[in-house]
């Protein structure tokens, strides 16, 4: 197990680092010192350089395009780089499109990670007596399906059971990355996490939707009866409790991530509206509560995800850092503060999915 962080002795590669929980963790990593950075990143349409543009002139962090899938780019990036550590963030995320293009999910997040696994297991075999190294699968809680209003939070033992595309390839991809550690010893963590939120979240997830609707004074689109409870995590926080797995969880262990904080949908639209209410008034003067629209509701919408996060805290010392309330504020105030960073991703990618020139549906969650 790598021990020992610093910029200097360790180097971790970060797939997906360009994109939302990839980017907050690569500034936070840099941020701390804790190690030499190289981003490998596609680019697609959620994959942002701006995101990383204060690291620019970091001269410990390198950003290399390519593709997880692309077997050459990945050994290229190993001997080139020598890592001590992967932290594996690159997926096609959004539920919505994986119901509507489910393809792209089985590529990026099933194929891809094979080939990850594989050309860090050959990696190995060709270094392993001289190299620390771990990799460090970071998945979902979506793959544990959802929860009736009685049964208790998910944990680790919780059987799989996934719902949508999405969910079922991320869920094929932490069975092979659990099929590594078992039949070739490859020294792997995954952690399963709750629904993040933060700073950098592309404006087709839930909290940037309802922000961004809500200051221009459009609808704010709500699935169904918006009553679907998702466990929020505030970024940081998820970013801090990968780096506890990587550094002290147990080989071929899973750690659930959650903050405790399970809400509806509509009760988290009502906290961002009494936060908008408060700090951005409307011009008229009257709550943003009046733009809540209800829409269509999402196929196979999982009603209920909750996390016991209590081997994490207990196994990896690890608890959340920041309330609901102060980080959901803080969120809020960030996407008010970066309109160039919104207008300019919206302005190149709104109406499209995937290259398709499908129309997307907002109010996704
Ligand atoms: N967002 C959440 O609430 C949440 C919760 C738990 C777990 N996760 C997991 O965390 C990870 C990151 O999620 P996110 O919300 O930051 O996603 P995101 O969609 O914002 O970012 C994904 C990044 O991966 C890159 N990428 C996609 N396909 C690629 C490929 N083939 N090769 C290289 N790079 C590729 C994209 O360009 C993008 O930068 C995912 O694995 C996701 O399943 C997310």
């Amino acid at each position: 197990m790598a021990t020992k962080k610093d910029s200097k002795t360790e180097c971790w590669i970060v797939t997906g680092g360009a994109g939302f929980i990839g980017s907050n963790f690569v500034r936070m990593v840099r941020r701390q010192k804790r190690a030499r950075v190289v981003t490998f990143d596609r680019l697609t349409y959620a994959g942002n350089l701006a995101n990383l543009d204060d690291l620019k002139k970091d001269p410990d962090h390198i950003f290399v395009q390519g593709d997880i899938r692309d077997r050459k780019a990945v050994a290229d990036l190993f001997s080139r780089y020598h890592p001590t550590g992967i932290y594996h963030f690159a997926a096609e995320s959004h539920v919505d499109r994986s119901i509507e293009s489910p393809e792209a999910f089985i590529e990026t997040n099933v194929t891809g990670t094979f080939v990850l696994l594989d050309e860090s297991l050959r990696y190995l075999r060709n270094h392993g007596a001289e190299r620390n190294f771990r990799f460090l699968h970071v998945s979902t809680d979506e793959v544990y399906g959802s929860l009736l209003p009685t049964d208790p939070p998910f944990t680790e033992k919780t059987p799989y059971a996934p719902n949508s595309p999405y969910a079922a390839s991320k869920a094929a991809s932490d069975h092979l990355a659990r099929a590594y550690v078992h039949t070739y010893g490859l020294p792997l963590v995954t952690t399963n996490c709750s629904n993040n939120y933060g700073p950098w979240q592309f404006p087709e997830k839930l909290i940037p939707t309802v922000i961004l609707a809500a200051i221009e004074e459009r609808p704010i689109p709500v699935y169904g009866d918006g009553l679907n409870i998702r466990d929020w995590i505030f970024v940081e926080d998820h970013c801090e409790g990968v780096i506890a797995a990587f550094d002290r969880g147990q080989t071929g262990e899973t750690y659930a991530l959650g903050a405790g904080n399970p809400r509806t949908n509509r009760e988290v639209v009502s906290a961002i509206l009494e936060v908008l209410d408060r700090i951005h008034p409307s011009p008229d003067g009257s709550s943003y509560n009046r733009l809540v629209t209800s829409v269509p509701d999402r196929p196979g919408h999982d009603r209920r995800y909750e996390i016991d996060a209590a081997k994490a805290r207990k196994e990896l010392s690890w608890k959340p850092g920041h309330t609901f309330a102060q980080a959901l504020e803080k969120t809020v105030r960030w996407y008010l503060d970066h309109t160039a960073w919104w207008s300019d991703l919206r302005a190149r990618y709104d109406g499209s999915r995937q290259g398709t020139g499908r129309k997307i549906k907002s109010g996704a969650s």
